[in-house]
């Protein structure tokens, strides 16, 4: 308990199983029964997937490449966090019902809990998937910097909190199964990180192409060129260091850390690896999702 009587990485509360960050889970009702309107673009990610690269995507293809304008506003703020509330700061709903539609809006709700009216209202999602290992290694080090988590503890036992699912928004292996089973009943892209990665220009075409906008090769650059992880990370308006330290504290780690794919190769020790492989092939059994862990 800090001495204004809040208290610090608080114990995750479960909404109907899914463990949830405590603040979040106070205003649920809230959540479950917002209304978005047709035009608004969903834009959904299990936590440490490139949330904030697509977004910071998506928000550049709207403003046509405007830098100024994209640089007007810090990204949550831009892109309202749906689910979001942390004491002192607006939260995800406030945000959006102060913005008109269309509206991009953010969620890491896994898909049964996505509230109703974005099926009724049919809005187009933009899904982003990672590959588990990279997603438990950059959240191990989100949950020490961000103090709405609880304490990891070591990265042995964060690693089985994540197997068993037990972390922020649940299992990594049921979301993304979740929404890629959604995904041909939905007006809805499922993109993977890594490919992003591998090939920006070539993502963010299928983005605009979704989006039905004229794939601009001038445009396509510049977006790319902007929404770089070298650019991304010493852009203020991208990079989360405009929110207050004692709920990010960025001395503890960077929330643009690394951004590449095959980081877990310098934490998963080789016996680490080979369960989590083991475990992984149970729970992705029988699906057609397959992943990429280095390119
Ligand atoms: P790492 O911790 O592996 O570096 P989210 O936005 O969903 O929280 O995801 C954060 C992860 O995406 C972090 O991963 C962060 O560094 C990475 N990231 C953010 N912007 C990026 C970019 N432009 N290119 C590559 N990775 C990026």
């Amino acid at each position: 308990i800090k001495p204004d009587g809040e208290m610090e990485r608080p114990p995750l509360i479960p909404i109907k199983g899914i463990p949830m960050i405590k603040y979040f889970a106070e205003i649920w009702d809230d959540v479950e029964t917002f209304e978005p309107h047709r035009d608004d673009l969903l834009i959904s990610t299990y936590p440490k997937s490139g949330t904030t690269w697509i977004s910071e995507v998506i928000d550049m293809i709207f403003k046509e490449g405007d830098t100024e304008k994209c640089k007007q506003n810090p990204i949550y703020a831009r892109v309202p966090f749906l689910e979001f509330k942390v004491p002192g700061v607006p939260s995800g709903i406030e945000l959006l019902r102060k913005a008109s539609p269309p509206r991009m809006i953010k969620t890491h709700l896994p898909i049964q809990l996505l509230p109703e009216a974005f099926w009724t209202k049919d809005c187009k999602m933009i899904y982003v998937a990672r590959n588990a290992k990279d997603v438990a290694v950059s959240y191990y080090y989100f949950y020490q910097m961000a103090k709405v988590h609880p304490d990891p503890g070591t990265w042995n036992e964060f690693l089985e909190l994540f197997m068993a699912g037990n972390v922020s928004f649940g299992s990594w292996y049921d979301h993304v199964k979740g929404w890629w089973d959604k995904r041909k009943e939905q007006r809805m892209l499922y993109l993977f990180f890594e490919d992003l990665k591998e090939n920006p220009q070539r993502e963010i075409r299928k983005v605009m192409e979704f989006l039905e906008r004229p794939p601009d090769a001038r445009l396509v650059e510049k977006i790319a060129h902007h929404t770089s992880f070298k650019e991304m990370k010493q852009n203020e308006m991208a990079n989360y260091k405009t929110i207050p330290t004692d709920i990010m504290d960025h001395s503890i780690s960077p929330f643009m850390r690394k951004g590449i794919t095959g980081d877990w190769k310098n934490l998963f020790t080789v016996a680490q690896n080979e369960i989590f492989d083991e475990n992984y092939k149970q729970q992705m059994e029988g699906t057609t999702l397959h992943f990429r862990t280095e390119i």
